[in-house]
């Protein structure tokens, strides 16, 4: 195979991993005329690509080789395509052109069973997305690092009694041994394929004359590419405070926490002060880089949580409650849920401000956005329960949150089946070093509502956070969406909740979290980080960070580091 001979029009600079080269021709020998005068390269501008994650053991996703992977483009619009590349086609290896909808578990094996035909992948994305969901991460997420296993509590071990996250297939953990990129531009996807139509397609089904459409796909060198990036991102996130005296986790992660009234941090709390734990997480996660806008199972919560954290400071009282009640943002939970284990780890050994004995009570936002009719669940564990301390602890709990929502018509708290195990959750953590009574907060009884768990498609879309058409972007931040009105309910009864928790009695039913924040932070993290609310409330200096990428939606955090994984970000 040849991107063949020497003098071929040079990488004209651009910073693009994706090109198209049209009128190359491949295969050696064949070549007809001066090859080098008809070679035309078309640089792709928006496109992501899946990236290499190691742990000690494995290695998961893709990359290219070092000088890119380049083969004839064939376009599989239904499975029937799939014949040509995968056995028909006379002019191996091929760049697929995949069309969203079939970027499945099944047609994805066929392809690795013939990987020496594939030189690459590249994915349209489906538009509307997938009706029946689509999950890139497994049916049962963070299996094994969880409190249950099978020496303990072994009947809810790996989701025996049932898939919380039923759509998964799991793609987002097997290993590739070709290139796979995402075209996240309709109008760039269409150039590729009318390139494919004029060139590579025979009017009567006979193999194409040469020149053909070929692609090159380079993502080598993203590992070094990425990690500006990364830490610009992690930069926005940790400084995007509810309270001034924000403190970062030290070594590398990025959890974000925050204490309703300052305490020494030099130190550690006495064993007799009491706090209240508000947990939930940053971090998401899809197949591609940089494409993890995880709108239900991230940003709805964490924004949640932010409004209950803004309508609580506002209670009079709110500095002189007899318990302290913590905000955190965990960050990692994706994997193995480094965030809480790492929070957990400090806690016990004198490293952590707040220790496990302080904990009064833990109360975490799963995913919130999605809720059928008005019915918000509370699940509990049914393990710590066993002892009939903690039985009663959490009875107080679910009983502080029924009063907190009974004042708030828009949420009715739900109670569920006492053995029915935790949805992964930060507090399982928690729970493997201490008995704490908590609840997690979700919009689902048992499977996740979200059909697009981790994948490019858990978008404000899905979350129905739209805008009417026509309106300036100023419009779109300042309009209240159904979305927010719902989400400002369930961050009132949050707040309340914390408030009687953290021992309040004279504000009850007046702690009201704001709509507008709420629709304010979900267009800045969903739609357009760069905007004028964002510029107003950040320092100076991380203003800019705000527009790092050309479309900028302000999208997910990416990870720094791990004891088992060897993160994306590193670069070799
Ligand atoms: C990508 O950007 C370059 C430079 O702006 C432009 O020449 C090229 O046509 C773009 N690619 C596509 C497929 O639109
Ligand atoms: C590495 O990842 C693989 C696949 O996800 C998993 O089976 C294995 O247990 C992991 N190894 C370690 C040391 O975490
Ligand atoms: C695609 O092209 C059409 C017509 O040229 C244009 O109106 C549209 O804005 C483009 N879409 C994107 C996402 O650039
Ligand atoms: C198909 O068309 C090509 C030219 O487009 C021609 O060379 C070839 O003979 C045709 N094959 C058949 C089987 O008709
Ligand atoms: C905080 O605690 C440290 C160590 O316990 C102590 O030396 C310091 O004086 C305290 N600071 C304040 C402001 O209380
Ligand atoms: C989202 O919007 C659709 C269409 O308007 C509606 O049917 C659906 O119930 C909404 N979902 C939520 C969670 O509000
Ligand atoms: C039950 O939990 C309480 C508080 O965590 C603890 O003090 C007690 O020893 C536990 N009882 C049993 C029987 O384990
Ligand atoms: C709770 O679940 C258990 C086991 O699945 C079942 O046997 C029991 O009947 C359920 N209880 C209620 C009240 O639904
Ligand atoms: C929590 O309680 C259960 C049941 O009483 C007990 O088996 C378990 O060891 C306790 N966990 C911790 C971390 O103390
Ligand atoms: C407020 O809530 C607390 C705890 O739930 C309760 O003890 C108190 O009576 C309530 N106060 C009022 C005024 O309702
Ligand atoms: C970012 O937002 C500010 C305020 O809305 C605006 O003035 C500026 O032009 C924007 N910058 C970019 C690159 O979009």
């Amino acid at each position: 195979m040849a991107t063949a001979g020497g003098g071929c029009v040079a990488d004209p600079g651009s910073r693009s991993l994706l090109r198209l080269l049209s009128f190359c021709v491949l295969l050696a020998g064949l070549c007809e005329g001066n090859s080098v005068e008809r070679k035309i390269y078309i640089p792709l501008n928006k496109t992501a690509p899946c990236v290499r994650l190691l742990n000690a053991t494995h290695q998961i996703g893709c990359q290219s080789s070092i000088s890119g992977d380049t083969g004839v483009i064939h376009v599989v619009e239904k499975e029937e395509d799939l014949q040509w590349v995968l056995t028909d086609g006379p002019n191996p290896p091929y760049v697929v052109l995949l069309e969203g909808t079939l970027f499945t578990r099944d047609v994805m094996e066929k392809l690795k069973g013939r990987s020496g035909r594939i030189a690459g992948l590249a994915v349209s994305l489906a538009k509307p997305s997938p009706a029946s969901g689509f999950s890139p991460s497994v049916q049962c997420p963070n299996d094994g690092f969880g409190v249950y296993s099978n020496s303990y509590g072994s009947q809810f071990a790996h989701c025996r009694a049932f898939q919380w996250n039923k759509v998964g297939d799991g793609l987002a953990y097997e290993d590739f041994s070709f290139p796979i990129f995402l075209l996240e531009d309709e109008n760039e996807t269409n150039v590729i394929k009318q390139c494919y139509r004029d060139h590579n397609l025979s009017p009567n089904g006979s193999a194409p004359a040469f020149p053909l459409c070929a692609m090159q796909l380079f993502s080598h060198m993203h590992a070094v590419v990425s990690t500006v990036t990364c830490m610009r991102r992690s930069l926005i996130q940790s400084s995007f405070s509810i309270s001034p005296e924000i403190v970062c986790d030290p070594l590398s992660d990025y959890n974000v926490w925050s204490l309703l009234k300052p305490i020494n941090t030099s130190g550690t709390l006495e064993p007799d002060d009491r706090v209240v734990v508000a947990a939930t997480r940053l971090d998401s996660r899809s197949f591609f880089w940089n494409v993890a806008p995880g709108a239900e199972s991230a940003v709805a919560s964490f924004i949640t949580q932010l409004a209950a954290a803004e309508a609580l400071q506002k209670a009079p009282d709110a500095a002189t409650l007899p318990r302290n009640v913590m905000f955190v943002f965990f960050q990692g939970e994706t994997f193995d849920y480094i965030g809480s284990s790492r929070m957990v780890y400090d806690m016990e050994n004198g490293k952590f401000p707040v220790q496990l004995e302080n904990i009064d009570s833990f109360v975490e936002l799963g995913q919130v956005a999605l809720r059928n009719s008005l019915e918000l669940w509370m699940h509990t564990d049914p393990m710590s329960q066993k002892n009939e301390t903690v039985l009663n602890q959490v009875e107080v709990l679910l009983s502080t949150l029924e009063q907190s929502g009974a004042g708030v018509p828009t949420v009715v708290l739900r109670r569920l089946n006492q053995s029915q195990p935790l949805p992964p959750s930060s507090l399982q953590r928690f729970l493997r070093a201490r008995n704490v009574s908590g609840v997690v907060l979700a919009d689902h009884s048992d499977s996740f509502h979200n059909l697009y768990y981790q994948s490019i498609y858990d978008t404000a879309e899905n979350i129905n956070v739209t805008y009417p058409a026509g309106q300036s972007p100023e419009e779109d931040l300042n309009f209240v969406t159904d979305t927010a009105k719902a989400l400002a309910g369930v961050a009132t009864v949050l707040a309340r909740a914390l408030y009687r928790l953290a021992g309040g009695a004279s504000f009850n039913d007046t702690i009201q979290a704001d709509p507008h924040t709420v629709t304010r932070l979900l267009y800045g993290f969903l739609v357009r980080a760069n905007n004028s609310w964002f510029q107003s409330i950040l320092r100076p200096d991380l203003r800019s960070y705000l527009v790092y990428h050309p479309d900028s939606g302000l999208r997910h955090p990416c990870l720094l580091s791990h004891r088992h994984l060897l993160h994306q970000c590193q670069s070799r």
